[in-house]
């Protein structure tokens, strides 16, 4: 049974690590991530086989099994947070899943098979734009050459994994996806359906494509008081153009969406029109068809608006992942623990990426909890209740005994 006080005491713990009242900084690969690896490790230490980090920054903790060399369970989330991010996205899932090893181990509980908790490294993304990037990194989905990609302060994966103490390789993190049974995640909804139903959890169905992609406008740099408005290439107007037809064409795609989060504008100089801008995609739908037609529609706005505008437009794809419907077995048991602990969960389909999606399409059987949350996501207002989460807790705890007693 969960001890909630402890719980709602170590989420709080978690987030004052890189936080500032309810807002949470945590990026990936930094000195404060280390910090809440070695943090969540602590709590996990008496019950623990084996604790370590792994060469992209991921940490496992192993709780051992009977048969000794049967396929792990692995249960976990992610570490990182967005810059001032929230303080449940992905923490809440470790807080939950130490909390439940903990208090099955507490209760006596004996495991057939070995359970390890996994604290994911770098899920967001935010600082070197590889998202999902510690799972990525275990079964084998990172992109060529990930350790080279650099933040903005220059400094490359491959350099902040030494620092903290790696070889500087993340691809040596890879395992054999045989070394895991199943793999479950317990994370807030990030959006209202739950609240909007009056429901604690829910167990997620499937979970959304993501295209991320990056586009360069070059246009002419210019005087910005000399140049006549008929005579300018101006980079910017053309992107906000493009952006603004990015957001016309998703909404006409049902389930689809898209968005522009970052812009940079070069040279950066309010007496200067502007020569080159650059700003980011992510496109998601649960279906890849739907992403393709977003993706055929803004090439073609493309086209016209460079054409227009007279500006030189590229899109270069930074990171796909594919719609991953979640495994319907492992489903059944989050349906059956949620049940138990009096909840009516519904199925939802998540717009959010997971870590849960790189286990799911390397063939682990894979399934997932959504806990209410209100206050949106990726913002210091995210919230989710102590007691929705305990409850989320009890729930895993069950589907955690279940999956491991044999
Ligand atoms: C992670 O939060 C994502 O969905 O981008
Ligand atoms: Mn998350
Ligand atoms: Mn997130």
């Amino acid at each position: 049974m969960t001890d909630a006080a402890r719980l709602g005491d170590r989420i709080a713990q978690l987030a004052r690590i890189g936080g500032s009242g309810t807002s949470v900084s945590r990026l990936g690969l930094t000195a404060l991530e280390e910090q809440a690896r070695a943090l969540v490790s602590s709590w996990c230490e008496p019950h623990a086989a084996s604790r370590r980090r792994d060469e992209a920054g991921n940490l496992f903790v192993r709780f051992a099994g009977e048969k000794t060399d049967a396929p792990a369970l692995l249960v976990g989330s992610h570490i990182d947070s967005v810059p001032d991010g929230g303080r449940f996205d992905g923490a809440l899932g470790v807080c939950c899943a130490a909390e439940a090893l903990v208090s099955l181990k507490e209760a006596g509980a004996r495991f057939a098979r070995p359970v390890e908790l996994v604290a994911w490294a770098d899920e967001e993304g935010a600082r070197f734009g590889i998202g999902l990037f510690g799972s990525a990194a275990v079964f084998g989905k990172l992109p060529p050459n990930a350790a080279e990609r650099r933040d903005k302060a220059d400094i490359s994966i491959a350099e902040a994994l030494r620092a903290l103490g790696g070889s500087g390789d993340p691809t040596k993190a890879k395992r054999d996806p045989k070394e895991f049974s199943a793999y479950l995640e317990l994370h807030i909804e990030q959006g209202p359906r739950l609240e909007r139903a009056g429901v604690a959890l829910g167990v997620v169905s499937d979970i959304v494509g993501i295209y991320h992609g990056r586009v360069t406008v070059l246009g002419r740099q210019d005087h910005a008081g000399a140049t006549v408005m008929g005579a300018r290439k101006d980079a910017l107007v053309a992107a906000s153009e493009l952006i603004r037809s990015l957001e016309l064409i998703a909404a006409l795609i049902p389930d689809a969406v898209g968005t522009v989060g970052e812009i940079a504008v070069r040279p950066g100089a309010k007496n200067v029109v502007p020569g080159e801008c650059t700003f980011s995609l992510d496109i998601r739908a649960p279906k890849q068809g739907s992403i393709d037609d977003v993706l055929d529609a803004f090439n073609d706005a493309v086209a016209d608006i460079g054409g227009r505008r007279g500006v030189d437009v590229s899109i270069e794809r930074l990171q796909t992942v594919a719609v991953t419907p979640l495994d319907a077995g492992i489903r059944d048991v989050l349906v059956r623990a949620t049940k138990a602990v009096g909840v009516e969960a519904p199925l939802l389909v998540s717009g959010a990426g997971h870590d849960a999606q790189n286990p799911s399409l390397s063939g682990v059987p894979t399934g997932m909890i959504f806990v209410r949350s209100t206050g949106g996501s990726h913002t210091p207002t995210e919230f989710a209740a102590t007691a929705d989460a305990a409850v989320g807790t009890d729930a895993l705890a069950r589907a955690i005994e279940e999956l491991a007693a044999s």
